[in-house]
Protein backbone atom coordinates (compact mmCIF):
# COMPACT_ATOMS: atom_id res chain seq x y z
CA UNK A 1 0.00 0.00 0.00
CA UNK A 2 1.14 3.44 -1.14
CA UNK A 3 2.53 5.75 1.92
CA UNK A 4 2.69 9.09 2.69
CA UNK A 5 6.94 9.50 1.18
CA UNK A 6 5.80 8.35 -2.23
CA UNK A 7 2.82 9.93 -2.73
CA UNK A 8 5.04 13.55 -1.65
CA UNK A 9 7.74 11.75 -4.01
CA UNK A 10 5.70 11.91 -6.68
CA UNK A 11 4.05 15.05 -6.29
CA UNK A 12 6.85 16.53 -5.99
CA UNK A 13 7.53 15.62 -10.23
CA UNK A 14 4.91 18.26 -10.57
CA UNK A 15 6.62 21.29 -11.42
CA UNK A 16 4.88 24.78 -11.52
CA UNK A 17 5.89 26.39 -15.34
CA UNK A 18 6.41 29.94 -14.23
CA UNK A 19 7.81 29.28 -10.66
CA UNK A 20 10.20 26.24 -12.46
CA UNK A 21 9.67 24.80 -8.87
CA UNK A 22 7.94 21.79 -7.79
CA UNK A 23 4.67 21.99 -5.94
CA UNK A 24 6.12 19.89 -2.67
CA UNK A 25 9.20 22.27 -2.06
CA UNK A 26 6.86 25.14 -2.97
CA UNK A 27 4.43 24.16 0.00
CA UNK A 28 1.56 23.88 -2.05
CA UNK A 29 0.22 20.87 -0.51
CA UNK A 30 -1.35 21.34 2.45
CA UNK A 31 -3.95 19.04 5.13
CA UNK A 32 -2.15 15.96 3.46
CA UNK A 33 -4.33 12.70 4.24
CA UNK A 34 -3.49 9.31 3.72
CA UNK A 35 -5.87 6.52 5.67
CA UNK A 36 -6.81 3.03 4.60
CA UNK A 37 -6.19 4.05 0.49
CA UNK A 38 -7.84 7.24 1.06
CA UNK A 39 -5.91 10.19 0.36
CA UNK A 40 -6.65 13.77 0.39
CA UNK A 41 -4.55 17.20 0.19
CA UNK A 42 -5.03 20.79 -0.51
CA UNK A 43 -3.54 22.27 -3.73
CA UNK A 44 -2.46 25.98 -2.50
CA UNK A 45 -1.74 27.99 -6.22
CA UNK A 46 0.42 31.46 -5.53
CA UNK A 47 -2.36 33.51 -7.13
CA UNK A 48 -6.59 32.59 -7.97
CA UNK A 49 -5.26 34.18 -11.05
CA UNK A 50 -2.37 31.64 -11.91
CA UNK A 51 -2.32 31.30 -15.59
CA UNK A 52 -1.20 27.73 -15.39
CA UNK A 53 -3.64 26.28 -12.85
CA UNK A 54 -5.63 23.43 -15.14
CA UNK A 55 -2.35 22.04 -16.24
CA UNK A 56 -0.75 22.21 -12.65
CA UNK A 57 -4.28 20.34 -11.40
CA UNK A 58 -4.24 17.86 -14.44
CA UNK A 59 -0.15 16.89 -14.02
CA UNK A 60 -1.10 16.13 -10.42
CA UNK A 61 -4.34 14.14 -11.07
CA UNK A 62 -2.22 12.45 -13.30
CA UNK A 63 0.76 11.55 -10.63
CA UNK A 64 -2.03 10.26 -8.20
CA UNK A 65 -3.25 8.14 -10.89
CA UNK A 66 -0.48 6.21 -11.10
CA UNK A 67 -0.85 4.76 -8.24
CA UNK A 68 -3.35 1.81 -8.64
CA UNK A 69 -4.31 1.00 -5.25
CA UNK A 70 -4.94 3.68 -3.89
CA UNK A 71 -8.79 3.60 -2.97
CA UNK A 72 -10.33 7.06 -3.31
CA UNK A 73 -8.38 10.41 -4.20
CA UNK A 74 -9.89 13.92 -3.32
CA UNK A 75 -8.10 17.54 -4.37
CA UNK A 76 -9.12 21.00 -2.74
CA UNK A 77 -7.64 23.45 -4.86
CA UNK A 78 -7.42 26.93 -3.50
CA UNK A 79 -4.91 29.72 -4.11
CA UNK A 80 -3.07 32.36 -0.82
CA UNK A 81 -1.33 35.09 -3.09
CA UNK A 82 2.41 35.77 -2.03
CA UNK A 83 3.50 38.54 -0.76
CA UNK A 84 5.42 40.11 -3.88
CA UNK A 85 7.04 43.22 -1.79
CA UNK A 86 9.38 43.39 1.11
CA UNK A 87 6.90 44.35 4.24
CA UNK A 88 9.87 44.75 6.71
CA UNK A 89 10.24 48.74 5.96
CA UNK A 90 6.61 48.85 5.17
CA UNK A 91 4.82 52.57 6.35
CA UNK A 92 1.12 51.23 7.25
CA UNK A 93 0.27 49.60 3.94
CA UNK A 94 1.76 46.03 5.65
CA UNK A 95 -1.83 44.45 4.95
CA UNK A 96 -1.15 44.96 0.94
CA UNK A 97 0.82 41.84 -0.68
CA UNK A 98 1.42 43.34 -4.30
CA UNK A 99 1.61 47.66 -5.49
CA UNK A 100 1.38 46.87 -9.35
CA UNK A 101 2.59 50.68 -10.66
CA UNK A 102 0.75 51.29 -14.13
CA UNK A 103 2.90 53.46 -15.70
CA UNK A 104 3.33 54.62 -19.70
CA UNK A 105 5.63 57.54 -21.44
CA UNK A 106 2.82 59.43 -22.83
CA UNK A 107 -0.60 59.75 -22.48
CA UNK A 108 -3.56 58.57 -23.92
CA UNK A 109 -2.32 55.26 -24.22
CA UNK A 110 -4.99 53.63 -22.31
CA UNK A 111 -3.35 53.39 -19.08
CA UNK A 112 -6.37 54.07 -17.10
CA UNK A 113 -8.49 51.83 -19.13
CA UNK A 114 -6.27 49.16 -18.96
CA UNK A 115 -5.86 49.63 -14.78
CA UNK A 116 -9.39 49.43 -14.34
CA UNK A 117 -10.13 46.40 -16.38
CA UNK A 118 -7.04 44.23 -14.75
CA UNK A 119 -8.03 45.23 -11.81
CA UNK A 120 -11.31 44.09 -12.37
CA UNK A 121 -10.05 40.52 -14.32
CA UNK A 122 -7.73 40.11 -11.41
CA UNK A 123 -10.87 40.55 -9.08
CA UNK A 124 -12.79 38.25 -10.98
CA UNK A 125 -10.45 35.20 -10.17
CA UNK A 126 -11.40 35.79 -6.67
CA UNK A 127 -8.11 38.06 -5.41
CA UNK A 128 -8.84 40.95 -3.14
CA UNK A 129 -7.87 43.77 -5.41
CA UNK A 130 -7.83 47.98 -4.72
CA UNK A 131 -7.31 50.48 -7.55
CA UNK A 132 -5.52 54.06 -6.44
CA UNK A 133 -6.19 56.19 -9.39
CA UNK A 134 -2.77 57.69 -8.70
CA UNK A 135 -3.35 60.58 -11.54
CA UNK A 136 -4.03 63.65 -9.41
CA UNK A 137 -3.79 65.87 -12.03
CA UNK A 138 -6.57 64.04 -14.01
CA UNK A 139 -8.45 61.55 -12.42
CA UNK A 140 -10.51 59.33 -14.93
CA UNK A 141 -11.13 56.05 -12.76
CA UNK A 142 -14.43 57.59 -10.81
CA UNK A 143 -16.31 58.38 -14.50
CA UNK A 144 -14.89 54.89 -15.84
CA UNK A 145 -16.48 53.00 -13.19
CA UNK A 146 -19.87 55.38 -13.53
CA UNK A 147 -19.03 56.69 -9.82
CA UNK A 148 -19.17 60.55 -10.57
CA UNK A 149 -20.83 60.95 -7.13
CA UNK A 150 -18.77 58.88 -5.38
CA UNK A 151 -17.05 59.82 -1.96
CA UNK A 152 -14.43 58.62 0.61
CA UNK A 153 -14.95 58.73 4.35
CA UNK A 154 -12.63 59.18 6.80
CA UNK A 155 -12.72 57.16 9.86
CA UNK A 156 -10.47 57.36 13.01
CA UNK A 157 -7.91 59.63 10.71
CA UNK A 158 -7.87 57.21 7.57
CA UNK A 159 -9.56 57.47 4.48
CA UNK A 160 -11.91 54.29 3.60
CA UNK A 161 -11.82 53.57 -0.03
CA UNK A 162 -14.86 53.99 -1.90
CA UNK A 163 -16.57 50.35 -3.47
CA UNK A 164 -17.32 49.32 -6.67
CA UNK A 165 -17.93 45.75 -8.71
CA UNK A 166 -16.06 44.34 -5.92
CA UNK A 167 -12.99 46.85 -6.13
CA UNK A 168 -11.45 49.81 -3.72
CA UNK A 169 -11.16 52.28 -5.13
CA UNK A 170 -9.05 55.73 -4.13
CA UNK A 171 -9.22 58.81 -6.18
CA UNK A 172 -8.80 62.10 -5.95
CA UNK A 173 -11.96 62.47 -8.26
CA UNK A 174 -14.10 62.11 -5.68
CA UNK A 175 -13.23 65.32 -3.74
CA UNK A 176 -15.00 66.88 -7.20
CA UNK A 177 -14.13 70.70 -5.68
CA UNK A 178 -10.61 70.20 -5.33
CA UNK A 179 -9.66 67.52 -8.31
CA UNK A 180 -10.31 70.92 -10.45
CA UNK A 181 -7.91 72.57 -9.22
CA UNK A 182 -5.36 69.59 -9.00
CA UNK A 183 -3.50 71.24 -12.19
CA UNK A 184 -2.20 74.16 -10.41
CA UNK A 185 -0.85 72.02 -7.16
CA UNK A 186 2.82 71.91 -7.09
CA UNK A 187 4.84 68.94 -6.95
CA UNK A 188 5.05 68.43 -3.30
CA UNK A 189 1.29 68.99 -2.60
CA UNK A 190 0.64 66.69 -5.07
CA UNK A 191 3.41 64.08 -3.76
CA UNK A 192 1.66 64.44 -0.17
CA UNK A 193 -1.78 63.70 -1.50
CA UNK A 194 -0.13 60.62 -2.87
CA UNK A 195 1.37 59.78 0.15
CA UNK A 196 -1.79 60.14 2.06
CA UNK A 197 -3.47 57.57 -0.12
CA UNK A 198 -1.78 55.53 -0.13
CA UNK A 199 -0.16 55.33 3.72
CA UNK A 200 -3.12 56.65 5.51
CA UNK A 201 -6.21 54.40 3.60
CA UNK A 202 -7.76 51.66 4.99
CA UNK A 203 -6.95 49.35 2.97
CA UNK A 204 -7.47 46.31 4.79
CA UNK A 205 -6.68 43.06 3.36
CA UNK A 206 -5.60 43.31 -0.06
CA UNK A 207 -3.86 41.03 -2.93
CA UNK A 208 -3.19 43.17 -5.32
CA UNK A 209 -3.28 47.01 -5.00
CA UNK A 210 -3.02 48.66 -9.08
CA UNK A 211 -2.25 52.27 -9.08
CA UNK A 212 -2.84 54.01 -12.05
CA UNK A 213 0.33 56.47 -12.42
CA UNK A 214 -0.13 59.52 -14.64
CA UNK A 215 2.21 59.38 -17.81
CA UNK A 216 5.89 59.91 -17.73
CA UNK A 217 8.41 60.40 -14.99
CA UNK A 218 7.34 63.32 -13.10
CA UNK A 219 6.88 63.23 -9.38
CA UNK A 220 3.83 61.17 -9.19
CA UNK A 221 5.83 57.89 -10.33
CA UNK A 222 8.93 58.99 -8.22
CA UNK A 223 7.32 59.39 -5.06
CA UNK A 224 5.24 56.39 -5.12
CA UNK A 225 8.78 54.44 -5.96
CA UNK A 226 10.06 56.24 -2.67
CA UNK A 227 7.78 55.76 -0.51
CA UNK A 228 6.92 52.09 -0.41
CA UNK A 229 8.36 49.01 -1.06
CA UNK A 230 6.65 47.93 -4.69
CA UNK A 231 6.29 44.78 -6.40
CA UNK A 232 6.89 46.29 -9.90
CA UNK A 233 5.73 48.55 -12.53
CA UNK A 234 3.64 47.61 -15.55
CA UNK A 235 4.37 49.91 -18.84
CA UNK A 236 1.49 50.47 -21.11
CA UNK A 237 2.27 50.92 -24.69
CA UNK A 238 0.88 51.28 -27.89
CA UNK A 239 2.43 50.08 -31.32
CA UNK A 240 3.25 53.83 -32.12
CA UNK A 241 5.40 54.26 -28.72
CA UNK A 242 8.16 52.43 -30.49
CA UNK A 243 8.97 54.83 -33.06
CA UNK A 244 8.87 57.91 -30.35
CA UNK A 245 10.81 56.18 -27.84
CA UNK A 246 8.86 57.70 -24.97
CA UNK A 247 7.87 53.83 -22.99
CA UNK A 248 11.84 53.41 -22.96
CA UNK A 249 12.41 57.17 -21.39
CA UNK A 250 9.88 55.80 -18.52
CA UNK A 251 11.15 52.60 -18.33
CA UNK A 252 14.83 54.12 -17.60
CA UNK A 253 13.94 55.83 -14.42
CA UNK A 254 11.83 52.82 -12.80
CA UNK A 255 15.24 50.62 -13.69
CA UNK A 256 17.45 53.63 -12.19
CA UNK A 257 15.24 53.42 -8.88
CA UNK A 258 15.81 49.98 -8.88
CA UNK A 259 12.26 49.08 -8.98
CA UNK A 260 11.47 45.63 -11.14
CA UNK A 261 9.66 46.39 -14.12
CA UNK A 262 6.77 43.21 -14.51
CA UNK A 263 6.53 43.65 -17.60
CA UNK A 264 4.95 45.40 -20.61
CA UNK A 265 1.44 45.76 -21.98
CA UNK A 266 0.33 46.79 -25.51
CA UNK A 267 -2.76 48.50 -25.88
CA UNK A 268 -4.97 49.37 -28.98
CA UNK A 269 -2.50 46.64 -30.43
CA UNK A 270 -4.61 45.13 -33.36
CA UNK A 271 -7.79 45.50 -34.40
CA UNK A 272 -10.05 42.22 -34.50
CA UNK A 273 -12.46 41.99 -37.78
CA UNK A 274 -15.98 41.58 -37.01
CA UNK A 275 -16.13 39.39 -40.28
CA UNK A 276 -13.60 37.24 -40.12
CA UNK A 277 -12.41 37.40 -36.45
CA UNK A 278 -8.78 37.51 -37.53
CA UNK A 279 -6.19 39.94 -35.75
CA UNK A 280 -5.02 42.92 -37.85
CA UNK A 281 -2.36 44.86 -36.79
CA UNK A 282 -3.25 47.88 -38.29
CA UNK A 283 -0.47 49.94 -36.77
CA UNK A 284 2.23 47.67 -36.94
CA UNK A 285 3.35 44.58 -35.48
CA UNK A 286 5.37 43.44 -32.67
CA UNK A 287 6.48 46.70 -31.33
CA UNK A 288 5.86 46.13 -27.63
CA UNK A 289 7.67 42.75 -27.87
CA UNK A 290 10.88 44.62 -29.32
CA UNK A 291 10.90 46.90 -26.34
CA UNK A 292 10.14 43.92 -24.10
CA UNK A 293 13.05 41.99 -25.78
CA UNK A 294 15.01 45.09 -25.75
CA UNK A 295 14.90 45.62 -22.19
CA UNK A 296 14.36 41.95 -20.84
CA UNK A 297 11.25 42.04 -19.47
CA UNK A 298 8.33 39.88 -20.46
CA UNK A 299 5.40 40.86 -22.93
CA UNK A 300 2.09 40.24 -20.88
CA UNK A 301 -0.27 40.90 -23.19
CA UNK A 302 -1.83 42.72 -26.60
CA UNK A 303 -5.37 44.39 -25.99
CA UNK A 304 -7.14 45.00 -28.70
CA UNK A 305 -8.60 48.49 -30.24
CA UNK A 306 -12.55 48.11 -29.60
CA UNK A 307 -14.92 50.48 -29.71
CA UNK A 308 -16.96 48.49 -26.77
CA UNK A 309 -13.26 49.19 -24.55
CA UNK A 310 -13.71 52.77 -25.12
CA UNK A 311 -17.73 52.93 -24.44
CA UNK A 312 -17.62 50.84 -21.53
CA UNK A 313 -14.85 53.43 -19.93
CA UNK A 314 -17.25 56.49 -21.05
CA UNK A 315 -20.37 55.15 -19.63
CA UNK A 316 -19.17 54.03 -16.67
CA UNK A 317 -19.25 50.46 -17.09
CA UNK A 318 -16.30 48.80 -17.81
CA UNK A 319 -15.99 45.81 -20.54
CA UNK A 320 -14.67 43.26 -17.84
CA UNK A 321 -18.11 43.84 -16.42
CA UNK A 322 -20.59 44.51 -19.11
CA UNK A 323 -18.96 42.08 -21.83
CA UNK A 324 -17.01 39.37 -19.48
CA UNK A 325 -17.11 36.91 -22.69
CA UNK A 326 -15.67 39.33 -25.38
CA UNK A 327 -12.22 38.86 -27.15
CA UNK A 328 -11.38 42.17 -25.39
CA UNK A 329 -11.84 40.68 -22.01
CA UNK A 330 -10.43 37.86 -22.75
CA UNK A 331 -7.34 39.74 -23.56
CA UNK A 332 -7.58 41.82 -20.32
CA UNK A 333 -7.83 38.56 -18.20
CA UNK A 334 -4.93 36.90 -20.17
CA UNK A 335 -3.35 39.76 -19.33
CA UNK A 336 -4.04 39.72 -16.00
CA UNK A 337 -3.15 36.23 -15.17
CA UNK A 338 0.45 37.14 -16.66
CA UNK A 339 0.58 40.10 -14.20
CA UNK A 340 -0.10 37.90 -11.50
CA UNK A 341 2.05 34.93 -13.15
CA UNK A 342 5.20 37.75 -12.66
CA UNK A 343 3.90 38.94 -9.27
CA UNK A 344 4.39 35.42 -7.25
CA UNK A 345 7.53 34.74 -9.56
CA UNK A 346 8.84 38.17 -8.34
CA UNK A 347 7.56 36.74 -4.32
CA UNK A 348 9.14 33.51 -4.73
CA UNK A 349 12.76 35.32 -5.75
CA UNK A 350 12.19 37.74 -2.37
CA UNK A 351 11.14 34.72 -0.09
CA UNK A 352 14.02 32.92 -1.14
CA UNK A 353 16.84 35.83 -0.46
CA UNK A 354 14.57 36.32 3.03
CA UNK A 355 15.45 32.96 3.69
CA UNK A 356 19.01 32.93 2.49
CA UNK A 357 19.43 36.27 4.23
CA UNK A 358 17.84 34.50 8.01
CA UNK A 359 20.09 31.42 7.12
CA UNK A 360 23.34 33.36 6.90
CA UNK A 361 22.23 35.18 9.77
CA UNK A 362 21.49 32.27 11.76
CA UNK A 363 25.17 30.88 10.69
CA UNK A 364 26.64 34.06 11.93
CA UNK A 365 25.13 34.16 15.36
CA UNK A 366 26.10 30.50 15.49
CA UNK A 367 29.87 31.05 14.99
CA UNK A 368 29.74 33.87 17.12
CA UNK A 369 27.98 32.20 19.92
CA UNK A 370 30.68 29.43 19.83
N1 LIG B 1 -8.11 49.26 -26.30
C1 LIG B 1 -8.83 50.36 -26.53
N2 LIG B 1 -9.69 50.42 -27.56
C2 LIG B 1 -10.42 51.55 -27.83
N3 LIG B 1 -10.33 52.67 -27.10
C3 LIG B 1 -9.47 52.67 -26.06
C4 LIG B 1 -8.69 51.52 -25.71
N4 LIG B 1 -7.94 51.83 -24.61
C5 LIG B 1 -8.25 53.10 -24.29
N5 LIG B 1 -9.16 53.60 -25.15
C6 LIG B 1 -9.72 54.96 -25.15
O1 LIG B 1 -8.63 55.89 -25.30
C7 LIG B 1 -8.82 57.04 -24.51
C8 LIG B 1 -7.64 57.23 -23.56
O2 LIG B 1 -7.64 56.17 -22.60
P1 LIG B 1 -7.20 56.38 -21.09
O3 LIG B 1 -7.35 55.07 -20.42
O4 LIG B 1 -7.91 57.55 -20.49
O5 LIG B 1 -5.66 56.73 -21.33
P2 LIG B 1 -4.54 57.27 -20.32
O6 LIG B 1 -4.96 56.93 -18.94
O7 LIG B 1 -3.28 56.57 -20.75
O8 LIG B 1 -4.45 58.73 -20.56
C9 LIG B 1 -10.15 56.85 -23.81
O9 LIG B 1 -11.16 57.47 -24.54
C10 LIG B 1 -10.36 55.33 -23.83
O10 LIG B 1 -11.71 54.96 -23.77
MG1 LIG C 1 -5.31 58.11 -17.28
Amino acid sequence: MVGIDQVLEKLSTVIDPDLKKDIVSMGMIKDLELNDGNLKFTLELTTPACPFNVEIEDDVRKAIAEFSDLKNFDMNVTAKVMEGRSLEDDVGMATVKNIIGVASGKGGVGKSTVSLNLALALSQTGAKVGLLDADIYGPSIPLMLGMKDGFMEVEENKLQPAESNGLKVVSFGFFAEQSHQAAIYRGPIISGILKQFLVDTNWSDLDYLIVDLPPGTGDIPLTLAQTIPITGILVVTTPQDVASNVAVKAIGMFEKLNVPILGVVENMSHFICSNCDEKHYIFGDGGAKKISEDFKMPFLGEIPLNSGIMSGSDLGKPIMISSPDSPSAVAFRTSAKNIAAQCSILAAKLQEETESESSSEESTSETSSA
